[in-house]
């Protein structure tokens, strides 16, 4: 694994969206495996600016998201669907017929997921695949467990997890109990992977994931076996982690 030590938020971002803009340039088409939550926000911002600049051309690039709430619409504004729209779909040139996440409005588990590994698989898997990081490790919306899930399924969200996504709906009760995810076997077969951590308060969760033994009970412990990854992360999130 390469790490890549950055001064802080805005110099990952900077540096991640460096390593996705490389991508896009050397393979238009590529297969994007985009991430939602706070972090990737600044790494989009970047982007954008750097497509409005004339710097990138996404019009032939793919696109396949994580993960989706179950019960949330496209047009739910905690959607990450509408996440992906708001904050990169909407304001770069790429054709959103190329853009996919799971559909959780699709109550059929076991239909929707089996759909979406036969979509990556059609698509020819992910070239560049871009992962942040829970406070208890998940990736995606893989949570902590007694064993790594292959392909995407339909996870009940740990109260960990809800709190932490609380802070976008109105009330907790609104957040989505279950959500659709990519799998652990989907993830690691991206060619690449690209993980960003930023911030005092992942700290810990850095240190465990990437100082101690391969775990499904920190499901981004996985990633220390992918043959092509790389961790961008400020001083503050590696800052407990001595040796890496
Ligand atoms: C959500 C997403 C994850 C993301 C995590 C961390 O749970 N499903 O893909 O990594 O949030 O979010 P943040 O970057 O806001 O800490």
């Amino acid at each position: 694994m390469r790490v890549i030590r950055c001064k802080d938020y805005k110099d990952a971002s900077r540096k991640t969206a460096n390593i996705i803009s490389a991508q896009v340039i050397l393979k238009p088409d590529s297969v994007l495996g985009l991430a939602t939550g706070s972090t990737p926000i600044g790494t989009y911002q970047q982007l954008i600016e750097w497509y409005e600049k004339g710097d990138i051309d996404f019009s032939q690039t793919r696109t396949v998201n994580l993960d989706e709430y179950v019960g949330l619409a496209p047009d739910h504004d905690q959607s990450y669907a509408y996440f992906m729209n708001k904050n990169l779909f909407d304001h770069i040139n790429i054709d959103k017929a190329n853009t996919h996440l799971p559909d959780g409005t699709n109550r059929n588990a076991k239909e929707q997921c089996a759909a979406y590994d036969e979509l990556i698989r059609e698509l020819g898997g992910v070239d560049l695949q871009l992962l942040g990081i829970g406070h208890n490790g998940h990736i995606g919306f893989n949570e902590p467990s007694d064993e790594f899930v292959k392909g995407t399924h339909c996870v009940d969200l740990t109260e960990n997890t809800i709190d932490a996504n609380a802070r976008f709906f109105e009330h907790r009760d609104e957040v989505p109990r279950q959500a659709y995810t990519m799998g652990i076997l989907d993830i690691l077969q991206a060619e690449r992977v690209v993980m960003i951590i930023t911030g005092e308060s992942k700290a810990q969760i850095l240190h465990d994931a990437f100082c101690g033994p391969v775990t499904p009970k920190i499901p981004a412990s996985i990633m220390q076996l992918h043959p092509d990854f790389t961790l961008v992360a400020d001083e503050a999130a590696l800052s407990l982690a001595e040796g890496l």
